[in-house]
């Protein structure tokens, strides 16, 4: 049963924020937050903090947010229903139930969950026992995994048969396909999904199973692993593979090594580096940091050579940057993934852990590493692919240490590797970041300046901010979701994950920003943007265009005014009425 939403809305209304949190941690006031130490994570100085009007909360060092019902769920764990029930007893207030979402996720979770379970010991107890489970016995033996490895992984067996698993759980037909463990064939009876497969069950942190791998035996046909598909329980981008053995260790090291599969997480628990997960399947993704960096703020790749190269790197820099947290590379062997090291040379495992490179440093190195840097023609070859590589880093400061190195490996001058640079594709991003630099706390670009305005002022802002004057991706979303709601509580609600932070975290800051001062800078960053694209545009363009220089010279003219105290404010507006205008043929 839920709580009807129109009762959850009054308890929020009658309960005083501050009022609950002091319960738990000690209140300051400033200036029209309260600030306090955060207690979802430890930490000597303050930066939790709560915006009592909106009745949001934010912390600047684990970025926990959320409204009040988050906060009580999260301190006194407690599940949504249960939070709300407790602070309408507080209020006096009546609750009213109804069949809504909340109420029937919640038990429908449950049973998932509890299927899981079963299916887990299930699966595990044919390996332990069973006379069909020999084969896949002497498997794991002949890799090393004895049964203490089998117990703690809780490892399965799911045998050759098309039928086992059903008939031994008698699960409604609902909860079988919802899990994934099964489905109903054309003769409308219950079949199982995994079949002939060692079973790798996977859990969510804390220690609930939501999904399988399973591994096929050598010789056997079929694809190496079927995976759960996603279900209720299980999202794959989401899920790490032994995040709840491993967090432990991650939150004492401050740092967890990602790799592919779950052998190579097996692998480096025998090694004693019980700080792995893996991705289940997938490459890692923007949701794997969200949840990575709860729990470290440096995040080691074990992936295998090739696979580490090839990353993702530009996203990876942005997520580096959106999440403060650290990407480094381990080292191993071409062709080698952890698994195969651990078996091998398990010290070698813990050595690559600890010598882990800044990813652009690794990804400098391989390019470095195959170039032919003794003749004058390869270093040549090898700086320019050095510098494609370093250009994809946002942040000029670092960029620039990386020059400094390929110019000396390759014996070139930095001001010509300079131009590899090019300004032109270079994105504006906050003050520098990069992954040795401790990151400032607040980064006051405009953009952020004005996202701040239009949540705490927005009478002052409303007429002249406009999406295309945001270049930063969160930046932007976060605006779309403001600009189209009439609340905040709205925004968030409509925001994607990483916008809903965003927003929480600005509603809990102050700003004394002069208004026109933020949009002129905004405004003109924007006007810039555009006016280097026209020039750029210009130069390659095989003959001048006659419209283009009375363009770009009024664009010139009307960006230095916005610099004027006099006319800053028409300037501004007159370049938003362009911009927008324009905006189709340039962008
Ligand atoms: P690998 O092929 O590297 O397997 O795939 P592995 O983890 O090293 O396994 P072993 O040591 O050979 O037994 C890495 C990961 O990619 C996914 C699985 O999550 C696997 O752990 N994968 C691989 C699949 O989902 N399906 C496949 O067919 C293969
Ligand atoms: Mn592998």
């Amino acid at each position: 049963m839920g709580i009807v939403d129109e009762d959850v809305a009054k308890v929020k209304a009658a309960t005083d924020f501050v009022q609950i949190a002091s319960e738990h941690i000690a209140l300051r006031k400033s200036g029209r937050r309260w600030q306090g130490l955060c207690p979802f994570h430890a930490e000597k100085t303050p930066s939790f903090s709560i915006n009592a009007e909106e009745g949001l909360y934010y912390c600047f060092g684990c970025q926990a947010s959320g409204d009040i019902i988050k906060f009580v769920r999260e301190v006194d764990h407690l599940d949504f229903v249960e939070a709300v029930e407790r602070l309408a007893a507080r209020a006096g207030i009546q609750l009213r139930y109804d069949d809504a979402a909340e109420g029937k996720d919640r038990t429908r979770r449950t049973r998932l969950i509890e299927a899981m379970e079963k299916a887990v010991d299930w699966y595990h107890d044919r390996l332990l026992s069973s006379a069909d489970a020999a084969a896949a016995r002497g498997y794991l033996r002949s890799r090393g995994y004895d049964g203490d490895v089998v117990r703690r992984f809780k490892i399965g067996w799911a045998p050759d048969d098309w039928d086992a698993l059903c008939k031994a759980l008698h699960l409604p037909e609902d909860v079988l396909k919802d899990t994934g463990l099964g489905f109903m064939n054309r003769r409308g009876r219950q079949q199982d999904s995994f079949r002939a497969r060692i079973m790798f069950p996977i859990f969510d942190p804390s220690g609930k199973p939501v999904a399988f791998g399973g591994r096929i035996l050598p010789g056997a046909d079929g694809p190496k692993y079927k995976n759960s598909p996603e279900t209720p329980i299980y999202s794959k981008s989401r899920t790490l593979y032994a995040l709840n053995w491993a967090k432990d260790d991650v939150v004492r090291a401050g740092e967890v090594v990602v790799c592919e599969g779950y052998t190579d997480v097996i692998g480096f628990f025998g090694a004693d580096v019980p700080r792995a997960v893996a991705t289940c399947g997938t490459a890692l993704a923007e949701e794997h940091f969200r949840t990575l960096k709860n729990f470290a703020r440096r995040i080691v790749l074990a992936y295998d050579a090739d696979a580490a190269g090839q990353a993702a790197a530009e996203r990876f820099y942005e997520w580096e940057r959106r999440y403060e947290v650290d990407v480094a590379v381990a080292a191993l062997p071409p062709g080698q993934d952890p698994g195969d090291v651990a078996r091998t040379d398990p010290p070698a495992l813990q050595k690559a852990v600890a010598e882990a490179k800044p990813f652009l440093a690794f990804r400098v190195e391989r390019v470095l590493g195959k170039a032919a840097l003794g003749a004058p023609e390869g270093r040549a070859r090898a700086a320019e692919a050095a510098m494609a590589v370093v250009a994809e880093h946002p942040n000029e400061l670092v960029r620039d240490q990386y020059l400094m190195q390929v110019a000396d490996r390759c014996r070139i001058d930095p001001d010509r590797l300079r131009e590899f640079l090019d300004p032109t594709r270079k994105r504006a991003r906050p003050a520098p970041s990069g992954p040795s630099t401790p990151r400032p706390r607040r980064s006051d670009t405009p953009e952020i300046e004005a996202l701040r305005l239009a949540i705490h002022r927005p009478e002052a802002v409303a007429d002249v901010l406009v999406e295309l004057l945001f270049e930063d991706d969160l930046h932007r979303s976060a605006f779309v979701a403001l600009a189209s709601s009439s609340t905040l509580a709205e925004a968030i609600e409509r925001a994607d994950a990483a916008a809903a932070e965003l927003l929480h975290r600005l509603a809990v800051e102050d700003t004394d920003a002069e208004a026109d001062d933020v949009v002129a800078l905004l405004v003109s960053a924007a006007a810039q943007r555009v006016l280097r694209q026209l020039e750029a545009d210009a130069r390659a363009a095989p003959e001048l265009s006659p419209e283009l220089s009375p363009i770009t010279g009024w664009l010139k003219l009307t960006i230095e005014q916005t610099r004027e105290p006099l006319t800053r404010v028409e300037a501004s507006k007159g370049l938003v009425a362009w911009l927008v205008e324009n905006s189709q043929g340039v962008a």
